[in-house]
């Protein structure tokens, strides 16, 4: 049985498939209308949602099955009364599938550890696979190629996006080029930017971190950004981290330094005036609304992918 917990776990090979995928069940959704019959994926909820939480239940019902949005404050589970174990072992004799948002990416590792269902990782502290499968297939859409593209990330390096990010472009031979202030509280850690160095030198792609943004963005096929205040991030860290952002926030004069022809992507939730403005955001070179749309199919792939494991 296999689980989606990291693209740290998933082959070069996994990915490319489940891309593929992804646009065939894009491409004819009415092929894949029944191949869900009478399953059920269980959504276990610990943080807020619009995307995610929408994305995973249209795609089961769009696939013939079912979908059940399950909030651990409501929960015995969260409410400490329950462990995680009896809760998923529990679980598992009803549902077919298991995805869950949470807090800690332990929490996550436990819940694959009892689950003898598929588990999916719909965003931890620690990384947020779905999103990134999501955004390579965005890419590919409208560069029609991932592998020799330069992707730069401006903003919050110590990211559960930027962390994906990473693993999927280097695993796809993508340059992925991060920007973000000096520090081990703003910038990649170092045992995933050592470990994307390695996929980097499989794949043809590469890896780059600096504190400089201009240096980041310079000549990018591609810009991306996220919030500078993620779900966990406590509100009482807000101005510190806004001033320590402000010199990586994606407007048009740091946009001038991409390509001309290069697209603009945030994973959303944005906060215009924030990581970007709204000139970037609104503008013609953003496809943010087309990264959105593709989290439905990515993830209708990475469900069959799972479910015919
Ligand atoms: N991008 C994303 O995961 O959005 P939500 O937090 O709305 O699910
Ligand atoms: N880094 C953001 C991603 C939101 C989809 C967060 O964790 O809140």
């Amino acid at each position: 049985m296999e689980h989606l917990i990291s693209l740290k776990e998933w082959s070069p090979a996994k990915i490319r498939e489940v891309l593929d995928l992804a646009k065939n069940v894009k491409a004819d959704p009415e092929k894949y209308s029944q191949v869900m019959n009478r399953k059920t994926l269980l959504m276990i909820f610990e943080k807020p949602s619009l995307r995610t939480r929408l994305s995973f239940e249209a795609g089961m019902t769009q696939m013939g099955g079912h979908a059940i949005y399950y909030n651990t404050s409501t929960s015995p589970m969260g409410s400490g009364k329950e462990t995680i174990s009896d809760s998923i072992k529990t679980a598992s004799r009803f549902i077919d599938l298991i995805m869950a948002r949470l807090f800690k990416h332990e929490d996550l590792l436990e819940m694959a550890q009892y689950a003898t269902v598929p588990v999916i990782n719909a965003l931890t502290d620690d990384s947020h696979p779905c999103q990134i499968l999501a955004d390579l297939q965005t890419i590919k859409e409208k560069k029609g190629r991932l592998a020799g593209l330069k992707l730069a990330y401006l903003g919050d390096g110590f990211n559960n996006v930027t962390h994906s990010l990473m693993f999927g472009g280097t695993k796809t031979g993508l340059h992925v080029s991060i920007g973000s202030p000096a520090g081990v509280d703003y910038s990649p850690r170092a045992d995933v930017v050592a470990d994307c160095c390695n996929y980097a030198a499989e794949s043809g792609g590469s890896v780059c971190v600096t504190d400089n943004p201009v240096e980041a963005i310079k000549d990018a096929d591609v810009v991306y950004t996220d919030s500078w205040m993620s779900y966990h991030i406590p509100k009482e860290q807000e101005d510190e981290r806004i001033a320590k952002f402000m010199p990586y926030q994606v407007n048009s004069e740091l946009m001038a330094h991409a390509k001309p022809d290069a697209l603009f992507m945030n994973c959303l939730p944005a906060n215009r005036g924030r990581e970007q403005t709204a000139e970037v955001i609104d503008g013609p070179q953003s496809i943010v609304f087309d990264e959105a749309e593709n989290r439905l199919h990515a993830q209708k792939a990475v469900i069959l992918t799972l479910c015919s494991a």
